[in-house]
């Protein structure tokens, strides 16, 4: 059951901290490994119950480096002292000898190609090193400096979930745990069931909402966590949302639920259509109408709403999670603008508010290809993020298109 991530490793260079007995009185504890007091590049371990009877001395398991030498044997093998650190698994070289070797993934492919750019000097100064978490996946979100940060799978693809870029204040906030319980519950139930499943509710930063509801109840969660948190909850058929404690009127879309008479509710319009659509297809089937059930009722965005694109008289706008237009994008029927829309480019400006630094986007709400800033222009993919190096001139940038009139329109 233990996969080759979790290897334990057998080692003399550090023991495991016994109680030192001499004549049947403890003396004290052996010193444990220094590795988590440290804690910097090379050495970095894990704090953890001793494996002592009384669990009572300070233990610290090292991670070993690259390179070091480990031990398939799986716990109960020998003495458990150490094991490969983040991103490394034990592995067998030529000569059969195991030591720690970099797991080998996407994410992974995606950093060496990234240092081996960087030692040409040939990265872009808004480039990010794609970050990897301990098992080599893609960690939970990815950024363009200056400008947003955004949830991403393990795979690396972009979710739901966008945030300022906010160094520090962005790592604490930022978990993109519900964005990712959405991703995940698509991928794994969506081709077995014939109707979108109901999640539990997103912010937009990706985080859990703190206010889930079951049915007419509800209850506070944690954000990063989605576990439920108190005894608190409220009954919607009696008391408005808005008395329950981790209520937060910022992260309300539809407050007006919860004025005038109970009972109240706490739901969305796209949660109570893709209902009332479930219903009806079931009604049907029970009915005995052949229904092609893969006929597809789309599902709501995490938040609850229906998606940041709207078409009002066959034109495609970008909206809010308000429904709320953002500025004059849009899109008319019949053009390639209206088949590629994705308004990821002004969501990016709406996460930005005024800032001075917001991209520049196409008439569509895409982002533009070629960005610039401070005089220097940059290629950047759909996502916003730079790729290849900038330059001041325009006209040498690798997505720069001859053919096109003017750079600068899209
Ligand atoms: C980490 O700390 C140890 C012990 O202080 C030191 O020998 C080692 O060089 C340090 N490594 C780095 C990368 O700073
Ligand atoms: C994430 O890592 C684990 C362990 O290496 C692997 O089994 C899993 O498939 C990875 N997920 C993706 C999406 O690659
Ligand atoms: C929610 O309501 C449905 C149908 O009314 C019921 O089957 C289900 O048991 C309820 N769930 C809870 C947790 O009360
Ligand atoms: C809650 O929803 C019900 C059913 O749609 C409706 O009758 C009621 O007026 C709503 N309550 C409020 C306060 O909007
Ligand atoms: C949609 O078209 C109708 C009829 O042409 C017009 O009255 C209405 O204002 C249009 N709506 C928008 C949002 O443009």
């Amino acid at each position: 059951s233990h996969g080759r991530t979790t290897e334990i490793l057998i080692s003399e260079k550090f023991q495991p901290p016994l109680l030192l007995q001499t004549f049947g009185f403890e003396v004290g504890c052996i010193a444990p490994a220094p590795h988590c007091g440290i804690n910097n590049a090379t050495h970095s371990g894990l704090r953890l119950p001793s494996p002592t009877i009384c669990n009572c001395c300070d233990y610290c398991m090292p991670f070993f480096g690259k390179g070091e030498y480990c031990s398939l044997g799986g716990p109960g093998t020998g003495t458990t002292v150490g094991r490969c650190g983040p991103g490394l698994t034990c592995t067998d070289d030529e000569d059969a000898h195991s030591n720690c070797q970099r797991i080998t993934s996407k994410c992974h492919d995606a950093q060496d190609e990234y240092d081996k750019r960087y030692e040409q000097g040939t990265v872009g100064s808004l480039e990010f090193r794609r970050q990897c978490d301990g098992r080599g996946n893609f960690s939970t979100f990815d950024c363009v400096p200056t400008q947003t940060c955004f949830c991403q799978s393990e795979n690396g693809e972009r979710i739901f979930g966008e945030m300022l870029e906010m160094g520090a204040v962005t790592i604490r906030n930022m978990h993109c745990g519900c964005s990712r319980f959405h991703e995940k519950m698509a991928k794994n139930i969506a081709p077995g069931v014939p109707y979108p499943v109901e999640g539990p509710r997103c912010t937009s930063d990706g985080n859990f909402n703190p206010v889930q509801c079951l049915n007419r109840t509800c209850y506070c969660v944690d954000k990063i966590t989605g576990v439920a948190l108190r005894r608190d909850s409220i009954n919607l058929d009696e008391k408005p949302i808005t008395e329950l404690s981790c209520y937060d009127e910022e992260t309300d879309l539809f407050p007006s639920q919860s004025l005038g008479e109970a009972p109240y509710n706490y739901t969305t319009p796209c949660l109570e259509h893709v209902k009332a659509q479930i219903a009806l297809l079931k009604q049907s089937v029970e009915d005995g109408f052949d229904v092609d059930f893969f006929s597809s009722i789309r599902g709501c965005l995490p938040d609850g709403t229906f998606g940041r694109i709207d078409v009002v008289n066959g034109t495609k706008i970008c909206i809010d999670e308000r429904r709320q237009r953002i500025g004059e994008y849009e899109a008319l029927r019949h053009t390639p603008e209206y088949e590629t829309m994705n308004c990821k480019c002004a969501q990016t400006q709406q996460t930005m508010g005024n800032s001075l630094e917001r991209p520049v986007c196409c008439k569509n709400g895409n982002f533009r290809e070629i960005q610039c800033r401070r005089g220097i222009c940059r290629c950047v993919d759909p996502d916003g993020r730079q790729v290849y190096e900038e330059n001041s001139d325009v006209t040498k940038l690798s997505c720069f298109n001859p053919n096109q009139k003017d750079w600068r329109e899209c």
